[in-house]
C-alpha cells in the first residue's frame, strides 16, 4: 500500500520543493520506490530543481486530457520517479481534489511512497492536495509569520482528516532571534520530525539540478533530510553536526 504524503506550508518559499526532491531521493536510497508529484500547478518548480523542466509532457497535460498518466512518469537518476508540472504561465489551471484522488488511485500500490509538492497557503489547489493525501508534513522556517501560517494549514489538514505527521523546521541557523524548537512544537501542537540547518550546499544542489542527498549526502542538510526519511520507514539515522554549525550556534548564544 502506498503512503501518500503531501509536503505543505502556510507561507511560500520555506523549502517544500527542496524537501520533496531530497526526501524522495533519500527514501530511494533506502530501497523504497518513490514518486514525487508536483501539485503546485500555478508555481511549479519541482522539475526545475531536478533538471526535468524541458520534458515534453507534464501533469498539466494529464489534467487537460492530452496525455496518459504513464506518459508523464519520468525516472530521475537519483532512483525515484517524478511527475512534473508545466513551468509555463500559459498552462496555469486550477485543480479539484477528486482529480488528484483519481491520479493517486492509479498510482496506488505500484510504489511505496507518493510525495506531493503542494502549493503554499490555503488556496483551493493547496487544500485539494491536502484533502487528497493521506498524510501531511508541514514545513516552516523558525520565524513567527511562517509558523502562524503553518498553524492554519494544520487546521485544514485536521478538517479533511489528513493525518498530520509533524513539522519540519527548515533553514535553522541557531540565531538568537529564531523561535525555539520547543515553542514551535507547542504552538503547532505537533511533533518536530525534522530539523534542517541552513546549508549553502542546498542552493548549489538546486543550481546543479540534483537533490543534495544524492549530490552531497554528507552535507548537514542532506544528513538531516536522510534522518527524516529514516524515521518515516522506522529506521534510525543520526546526523553528525558539522563543526561550523556547532561554532555558529555557540557564537550566537
Ligand atoms: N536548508 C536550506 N539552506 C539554505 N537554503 C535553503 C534551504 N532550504 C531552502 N533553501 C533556499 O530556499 C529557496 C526556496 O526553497 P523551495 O523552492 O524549496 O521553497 P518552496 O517552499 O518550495 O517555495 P514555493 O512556496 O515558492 O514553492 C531555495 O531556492 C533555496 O535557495
Ligand atoms: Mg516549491
Amino acid at each position: 500500500m502506498s503512503r501518500i504524503i503531501a509536503v505543505s506550508s502556510g507561507k511560500g518559499g520555506v523549502g517544500k520543493t527542496t524537501l520533496v526532491s531530497n526526501l524522495s531521493a533519500a527514501l530511494a536510497s533506502y530501497g523504497k520506490s518513490v514518486i514525487a508529484l508536483d501539485a503546485n500547478l500555478a508555481n511549479s518548480n519541482l522539475a526545475l530543481h531536478l533538471g526535468m523542466h524541458l520534458y515534453p509532457k507534464t501533469l498539466h497535460d494529464v489534467l487537460d486530457g492530452n496525455a496518459n498518466l504513464r506518459d508523464v512518469i519520468y525516472e530521475h537518476k537519483a532512483g525515484f520517479k517524478v511527475i512534473p508540472a508545466d513551468i509555463s504561465f500559459r498552462k496555469m489551471r486550477k485543480v479539484k481534489s477528486h482529480e488528484f484522488v483519481d491520479i493517486f488511485y492509479k498510482l496506488l500500490d505500484s510504489h511505496d511512497f507518493i510525495i506531493i509538492d503542494s502549493p503554499a497557503g490555503l488556496g483551493p489547489d493547496s487544500v485539494a492536495a491536502i484533502e487528497a493525501a493521506d498524510e501531511v508534513i508541514t514545513i516552516t522556517n523558525p520565524e513567527l509569520p511562517a509558523i502562524t501560517d503553518a498553524l492554519k494549514l494544520t487546521m485544514v489538514a485536521d478538517k479533511h482528516s489528513t493525518h498530520n505527521l509533524g513539522v519540519v523546521v527548515n533553514r535553522i541557523k541557531n540565531e538568537s532571534h529564531e523561535v525555539p524548537l520547543d515553542h514551535i512544537e507547542k504552538m503547532l501542537n505537533l511533533p518536530i520530525i525534522g530539523k534542517i540547518p541552513e546549508d549553502r550546499e542546498v542552493r548549489k544542489s538546486i543550481a546543479l539540478k540534483e537533490p543534495l542527498t544524492h549530490y552531497n549526502p554528507k552535507s548537514p542538510a542532506a544528513q538531516h533530510i536522510k534522518a527524516i526519511a529514516a524515521a518515516l520507514i522506522g529506521e534510525e539515522y543520526k546526523p553528525k553536526t558539522h563543526w561550523s554549525l556547532k561554532l555558529f550556534g555557540w557564537l550566537s548564544k
